[in-house]
């Protein structure tokens, strides 16, 4: 595959803690710790992990709708972190968002018409008329609406049919790289297929590259390239898809891969019970995170964090004894 597009540099996002009559600041919820990835043109990348991992604030923090607490994130060699008004406004135009839930995400008073053209106004490459509806519905036409549909409201379209409106509007600037964040976790099962396949059907077309959240690891198995897997603000694995799903190298990776059942069942594989809850991301364990968790713990797990080392091929893993 072709060329890296999206580079990220140990990113951290802290969010503060404040407490008391004065507060005064207590500590940090450390919601991204130290993540590095890469994503190329053309290509999916898959994030999964359990609620409070920090997925949907990587997501944000590399667009900038977060700003970072530390880190570097280039786009197509551009630093974002770093961007003035005018090239983050150019920067906001190739990289995009999609929310995990289109009821709250659309405007309930603006038409299609003004969600999806808004943008296109507002980067003055259109005045509101007739090119611009001509261009609106060119798009939504794209994403499986038609053009019946120009000056309905949100209400009066399915969650399937609001997702489609919410990657319209992201795709408005002709973007080249988009963060979906769970863009099919509202929606019904039967609809979710729909949806994943107009997205990798976008990305045939216009040669996109996505960053994929979800917690759902048979549609990122699906949709995805390669995967990252994050545990308390943590990038733990980072694989190729196959790679990662058929031989996953860090124990939390096993164990969150042995929940799922498998297709063949005379095919055996033990369900990996982990023990204990997840620690708070204020108060991470030191060494490896996940050291209170693991079954193969030694001392040195409490004592150092894992290097995030590739194993070769672009097999990363951030665990001690990982081969
Ligand atoms: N705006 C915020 N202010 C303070 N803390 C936040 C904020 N957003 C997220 N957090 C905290 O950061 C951590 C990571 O949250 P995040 O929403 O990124 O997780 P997630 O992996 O997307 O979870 P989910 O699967 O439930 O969407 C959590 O502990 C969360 O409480
Ligand atoms: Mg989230």
């Amino acid at each position: 595959m072709s060329e890296v597009i999206l580079e990220v540099n140990n990113l951290k996002k802290y969010f503060p803690i404040h407490q008391g009559f004065l507060r005064r600041k207590v500590g940090d919820v450390k919601a991204v710790d130290d993540v590095s990835l890469f994503i190329k043109e053309g290509e999916t990348l898959g994030i999964v992990g359990e609620s409070g991992c920090g997925k949907s604030t990587l997501g944000r923090t590399l667009l900038r709708l977060y700003e970072a607490t530390d880190g570097e994130v280039y786009y197509k060699g551009k630093n974002v972190l770093n961007a003035h008004k005018d090239e983050m406004k150019e920067l906001r135009r190739e990289m995009q968002i999609v929310f995990q839930d289109p009821y709250s995400s659309l405007n309930p008073r603006m038409t299609v018409s003004r969600i999806v053209g808004e943008s296109l106004v507002e980067h003055e490459l259109f005045h509101k008329g007739k090119e611009l509806d001509d261009y609106v519905v060119d798009i939504i036409t794209k994403c499986g609406l038609a053009k019946y549909h120009l000056n309905r409201y949100p209400h009066e379209f399915s969650g399937g049919q609001r997702q489609r409106i919410g990657i319209a509007r992201a795709l408005a600037l002709n973007p080249s790289f988009i963060v979906a964040d769970e863009p099919v976790s509202a929606l019904d099962v039967s609809i979710q297929s729909q949806v994943i396949n107009l997205l990798t059907d976008l990305q045939r077309d216009l040669n996109l590259s996505y960053m994929f959240i979800s917690h759902d690891l048979g549609v990122v198995r699906y949709i995805s390239h390669r995967v990252g897997v994050m545990y308390l603000g943590s990038m733990v694995e980072l694989a190729g898809k196959n790679a990662l799903f058929d031989s996953p190298k860090h124990p939390y990776t096993q164990a969150l891969l042995s929940a799922i059942p498998k297709p063949d069942p005379t095919v055996k594989r033990d369900r990996i019970i982990l023990e204990g809850d997840i620690p708070s991301p204020a108060n991470p364990p030191l060494g490896c995170k996940f050291h209170t968790r693991c079954m193969y713990a030694k001392d040195i797990c409490k004592e150092e964090i894992p290097e995030f080392k590739n194993l070769g091929g672009d097999h990363f893993v951030a665990c001690h004894f990982a081969k």
